[in-house]
């Protein structure tokens, strides 16, 4: 299949419309990851996202609206919904609610919840308003590679895959939208994003976080969302997290790369913008300032993306403090370390 990369213009978004219309996949750019999407109620059509990325059927989907009265057929919608729709959509938020008998079960899992959100893209919301159709779209990449921040991720994952991409240049969050639970007895976080356990408090009181968002799921132990069952990305080298004290992990970085490289690694360090300098001798690859937690969230994937082009074999990054959208980056880090972390005072 010839896959056409076009950027978002009304000849394209038309296009859009009627390859989803006719049950082909589109991928498109939203707020925080590019999605790859189908017509929700389409079967056929959902089940070909599955195929196009490897992803294991078990694995539910969020379906994508651009407007709120598309979820009369998808979902009930609690009071408490209407709050944080009211609060903080169109954006990066994706809400668990009670579904509805229309949603087919491919799109759920055979789940009795279904996952709901209104992207903030103008791309995104131009083509759902031109499809009509309510777009069932996870991240656009390959199962088990880190979501797609750019068009081109998404090319380098899906050429010859699908038929469209749309353009919307980078996404501007970099991680995938904070998902909240509200189909339990007390509103519960399964996966954090750019919208903070705070943020969320403020607006509907007491909100639970899923007990393995900074760490694996424990043998037996059920995932509340089944995408935390899965590996999670993680880079084809080897990384270790560096915590403790700012002057200390510097110099544990210093070390801990000087020892890989002469053992003969292809190694690197990922490290904060104000300790680029200090690091110069390490190939230091620049993750965003220490104090913009979502600067760090914003490059994260394009960096580890980076890491296997480079075929980087040995890899140690520094931490954000896991608050707020730190939470979220850290989650996402954790993983691609599978959780290995070093204190630097050891190293030293
Ligand atoms: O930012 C995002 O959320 C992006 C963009 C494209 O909107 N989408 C995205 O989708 O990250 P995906 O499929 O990669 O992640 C959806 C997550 C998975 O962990 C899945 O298990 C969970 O949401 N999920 C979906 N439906 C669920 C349900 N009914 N109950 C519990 N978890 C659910
Ligand atoms: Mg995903």
């Amino acid at each position: 299949m010839n896959t056409q990369l076009l950027p978002a213009t009304d000849a394209s978004l038309a296009l859009a419309a009627r390859l989803l219309a006719d049950g082909q996949l589109v991928a498109f750019p939203t707020e925080t990851v590019y999605g790859l999407g189908a017509n929700a109620l389409d079967e056929a059509a959902v089940r070909s996202i599955f195929a196009a990325k490897g992803r294991p059927a078990d694995n539910p989907l969020i379906v994508h609206i651009h407007d709120r009265t598309q979820l009369t057929d998808i979902c009930e919608v609690t009071e408490s919904a209407v709050r944080l729709m009211d609060a903080f959509w169109p954006g990066p938020l994706t809400i668990i609610l009670p579904r509805k008998e229309t949603v087919p079960d491919v799109v759920t899992a055979g789940l009795d919840t279904v996952a709901v959100r209104m992207p903030a893209h103008p791309v995104a919301l131009a083509m759902l308003r031109a499809c009509k159709l309510p777009i069932a779209a996870p991240s656009a990449n390959r199962s088990g590679k880190p979501s797609p921040t750019s068009a081109k991720h998404v090319f380098d994952d899906m050429n010859g895959r699908i038929p469209l991409i749309l353009d919307g240049g980078e996404s501007d969050v970099g991680l995938e939208s904070t998902v909240i639970s509200l189909a339990g007895e007390k509103p519960c976080i399964l996966r954090p994003g750019g919208i903070t356990k705070a943020m969320l408090e403020a607006v509907v009181g007491p909100v639970e976080l899923a007990g393995s968002i900074l760490r694996p799921l424990e043998k037996g132990e059920k995932a509340l969302s089944p995408g935390m069952m899965y590996k999670h990305y993680s880079p084809d080298g080897q990384v270790t997290l560096i915590e403790g004290e700012e002057s200390a992990v510097v110099e544990a970085l210093r070390r801990l790369y000087a020892h890989a490289a002469s053992e003969g690694h292809r190694a690197c360090v990922m490290c904060f913008t104000e300790h680029v300098a200090a690091l110069a001798d390490c190939n230091p690859h620049d993750i965003g300032s220490k104090d913009d937690p979502s600067e760090v969230a914003h490059r994260l994937f394009a960096t580890l993306r980076g890491l296997d082009d480079e075929k980087m074999d040995v890899i140690f990054s520094e931490v954000v403090p896991p608050e707020g959208v730190g939470l979220a980056v850290m989650n996402r880090l954790g993983r691609a370390a599978a959780f290995r972390t070093v204190r630097a005072e050891e190293v030293l």
